[in-house]
């Protein structure tokens, strides 16, 4: 049986939830809308990049998605997004704050401009603490919801990307955890989720990967885990669990999609030749 229609046997696990994506017109987020839908919740995309969000609507049908233009560093964009979920679908179960950015990586600090700095900053925390902040205004009277946010493995090591995405996304975490403790009184669940690196255009030309025949992998990635590559929709089934009631007591968690990257150091090796 094919994953799909090994899909659609079991139980759509968000029906009748509307969620906001940001960032939703390409990779996670793309992923993330149509598996939410395929779950059968409405679905906002909320981006910047029109044509792509458009398309991504279109495939999912007018009746249960539309796109929004929404820069996530502008308040009044987000809380236009926000109002336009409550006017076609009456209210907003979850929230996805996804959209972010990546700077280039300069190896030498003196290098890094304050400009850029604040730019990623901007995205990538001021974003999803806009996100976070306005949904609670309407999740807040509702009594439920759940938000969930992208952070990165750059939010628990150092190393792997620029000081400002490194900075925004142990950011994430940190506001993640803050906001749990605040609105866990109002029934409101906030988690952010973690990922590897991933193919997708957030990555491909900064980082300058080698993709790998099938488009959609890059070549000579350190991995843990062997036979597996981490693809968009990984990200869009965490997000699915942190959106769905099946996490109905999870909040203020990191949940760290890497393949066990994070918790390994390489450098003792003690692990790395087993005998078959
Ligand atoms: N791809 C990876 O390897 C990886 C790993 C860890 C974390 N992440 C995080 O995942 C999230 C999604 O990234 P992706 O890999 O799917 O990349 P992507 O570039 O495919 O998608 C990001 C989306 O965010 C949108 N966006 C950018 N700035 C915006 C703004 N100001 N307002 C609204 N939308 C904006 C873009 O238009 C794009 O559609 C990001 O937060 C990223 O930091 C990605």
């Amino acid at each position: 049986m094919g994953s799909l229609s090994l899909l659609s046997t079991v139980a759509k696990r968000l029906e009748g939830k509307v969620a906001l994506i940001t960032g939703g017109a390409s990779g996670i987020g793309e992923s993330t809308a149509k598996l939410f839908h395929h779950h059968g919740a409405k679905i906002i995309i909320a981006d910047i990049q029109d044509d792509l969000g458009h398309s991504v609507c279109q495939e999912l049908g007018p009746k249960d998605s539309s796109f929004i233009h929404c820069d996530v560093r502008d308040e009044d964009a987000i809380q236009n997004a926000i109002k336009s979920a409550i006017t076609k679908y009456g209210k907003l179960d979850i929230m996805f704050n996804n959209a972010g950015i990546v700077d280039e990586l300069k190896t030498n600090i003196l290098d890094n401009e304050k400009y850029n700095f604040e730019r990623v900053l901007s995205v990538n925390i001021t974003g999803v603490f806009l996100g976070i902040k306005n949904a609670a205004r309407v999740m807040v009277p509702a009594r439920r919801g759940s938000i969930i946010s992208t952070a990165s493995i750059c939010s628990i090591s150092g190393g792997a990307a620029s000081h400002a995405y490194t900075c925004s996304k142990h950011a994430v975490v940190g506001l993640t955890k803050n906001a749990a403790v605040e609105l866990g009184q109002f029934g409101i669940r906030v988690n952010c989720i973690s990922p590897y690196v991933i193919a997708t255009p957030l990555t491909k030309d900064p980082f300058k990967l080698e993709i790998d025949e099938d488009g959609e992998t890059y070549k000579n990635v350190y991995s843990n885990l062997k036979g597996e590559v981490l693809k968009p929709r990984d990200i869009a089934e965490a997000a699915l669990y942190l959106g769905s009631d099946e996490s109905r007591y999870v909040s203020g968690h990191n949940l760290v999609v890497d393949g066990g990257y994070t918790i390994v150091n390489p450098a003792f090796g003690m692990y790395t030749s087993h005998a078959s």
